[in-house]
């Protein structure tokens, strides 16, 4: 496998690079691509002479920038495959990011003063009470058998069955398989189609528990920048190109964390460049009951796709503490899948399958009112981070649940231990690259209340001031987070 970025791509992700000295403007601009992750590490970079010429500068430009690249560990040069990049060592490395949550006792902050944003996760729906009301009523008819529903509650089934339908993808129930949360599906998914070392191309950033979900299932995992607008595919196509993986674990809908909605051309694309690698994809949609905009949704991936698994769940749209998501299988995938379901546990608990039954078939009120607010505290954190945090850019999300705003240096990790000692709790952006990288960037999730939101920008506000006069944390690392 040879991941290459060829000269005219490396050029047009640099853009205009300062000239002076160039040879410091263009090491800086690699440099960059290479912490952000949108040239990933291992990926060959383009040979001194087809840069020249796509970059218009000298020849002595390009080496002086390399060796400076070299010589500050961004750049190995190997025998045979020319410079490759790389990260130099403790510089933006993902670490591990799925231990304790919440807040631990004796660090000062344990008394609620405390804004967390580390879980994409927002409080339920108030409908979710009144839906264990009927559920237990409608319980005692399930009350005569085992209780071990393996693939879901004839109910849960057609409920979801019916949602890919009006969606635009016809779907029998048979194909629908009830998990307990759409991670486990990810999971269940993985293990049914990988082996042992085999490769899975993601967006980079994504989603950090699936990185780990699909690593623990064999995979080699390799990320492919995702742009900003979410129509630029060459990247991804060229990754899956060069890469040839087994399965991709794409987000299209509100992808986590940045937001991106992949239009109906995007994913024809992508999917047409997945029948040629022979790749299949599981494709996350937990974020696709939150468009933001009274925007029309495109058609889901799989009617593209038709091969692709796709995986949905009742956590982000009503409340994660259902634990049940479900997996729409194409019928020659469905025993393989079914095996692997069966190796992990027997069924989702049947309460919770018949109050997601219920909340899927209320009305658009539900989720009218959760997007409306959802709304209401993007805007407020938007508003509160151009008044107090200017040098930050993000691009407003057209739906989900975060923003994913870019710092003017590599200082993600920083801001994130500066930020606890004012009772902000967030995930570093390395946590959401798969192959390092991204300490450029800071996830905040705009699942609190406006207010809780502008408040949680003004500490960082003063977080962001203390990190910029001290990038330097003298040693201490983020405290381990759980991230949703
Ligand atoms: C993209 C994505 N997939 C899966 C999950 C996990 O969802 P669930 O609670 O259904 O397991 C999340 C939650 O943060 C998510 O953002």
């Amino acid at each position: 496998m040879t991941r290459a970025v060829a000269a005219p791509r490396l050029a047009s992700l640099l853009g205009d690079f300062a000239r002076d000295p160039a040879y410091l403007g263009l090491a800086d601009g690699v440099r960059a691509l290479i912490t952000d992750g949108r040239v990933p590490v291992g990926t060959r970079l383009p040979s001194e002479r087809d840069l020249v010429a796509a970059c218009g500068v000298s020849r002595t430009t390009v080496a002086r920038a390399y060796g400076a690249l070299r010589d500050a560990g961004y750049l190995v040069s190997r025998q045979g495959s020319g410079s490759v990049a790389r990260l130099p060592p403790g510089r933006g490395h993902r670490g591990d990011h799925l231990l304790a949550p919440g807040v631990e006792p004796g660090t000062g902050w344990e008394d609620g003063d405390v804004v967390d944003l580390t879980c994409a996760a927002p409080a339920p729906v108030p409908e979710v009470l009144e839906a264990f009301r009927r559920g237990v009523e409608a319980l005692p008819a399930h009350l005569g058998g085992s209780g071990y529903y393996p693939s879901g509650t004839a109910e849960l089934r057609e409920a979801v069955a019916e949602s890919y339908a009006r969606r635009g993808l016809p779907t029998d129930p048979g194909q629908v398989v009830v998990v307990p949360g759409a991670l486990a599906g990810v999971a269940i998914a993985a293990r049914s189609l990988l082996g042992t070392g085999d490769r899975v191309v993601t967006e980079s950033p994504t989603y950090p528990n699936a990185i780990a979900t699909l690593v623990r299932a064999g995979g080699r995992v390799l990320g492919s920048d995702v742009l900003d607008d979410g129509r630029d595919t060459q990247g991804l196509s060229t990754t899956l190109r060069q890469v040839l993986p087994r399965v991709a674990y794409l987000i299209p809908d509100f992808h986590n964390p940045t937001g991106v909605l992949r239009d109906d051309e995007a994913r024809a694309r992508v999917a047409a460049t997945l029948r040629r690698t022979g790749t299949t994809a599981i494709v996350d949609e937990s974020m696709v009951a939150l468009p933001l905009e009274d925007q029309a949704m495109p058609a889901p991936f799989a009617a593209h796709a038709r091969d692709a698994i796709s995986v949905g769940s009742v956590s982000k749209p009503y409340w994660g503490g259902l634990r049940v998501g479900w997996l729409r299988v194409p019928e020659q995938r469905l025993d393989g899948v079914l095996a692997e379901r069966l190796a992990l546990d027997l069924g989702t608990p049947v309460l919770e399958q018949l109050v997601a039954a219920d909340l899927l078939a209320a009305g658009p009120e539900v989720l009218d009112a959760r997007r409306a607010q959802l709304r209401a505290s993007r805007d407020a954190a938007l508003t509160a981070l151009a008044a107090r945090l200017p040098d930050w850019s993000v691009v407003p999300p057209p739906g989900g649940l975060c923003l994913w705003c870019r710092l003017p240096g590599p200082l993600s990790t920083a801001l994130t231990v500066r930020a606890r000692d004012h009772g902000v709790l967030l995930a570093p952006g390395p946590a959401f690259a798969p192959e390092g990288g991204l300490d450029r960037y800071v996830r905040l999730p705009f699942t609190q209340p406006p207010a809780v939101m502008v408040d949680a920008v003004e500490r960082l506000a003063a977080a962001w001031a203390e990190t910029l006069a001290s990038p330097d944390t003298a040693g201490r690392a983020p405290s381990p987070v759980l991230v949703a």
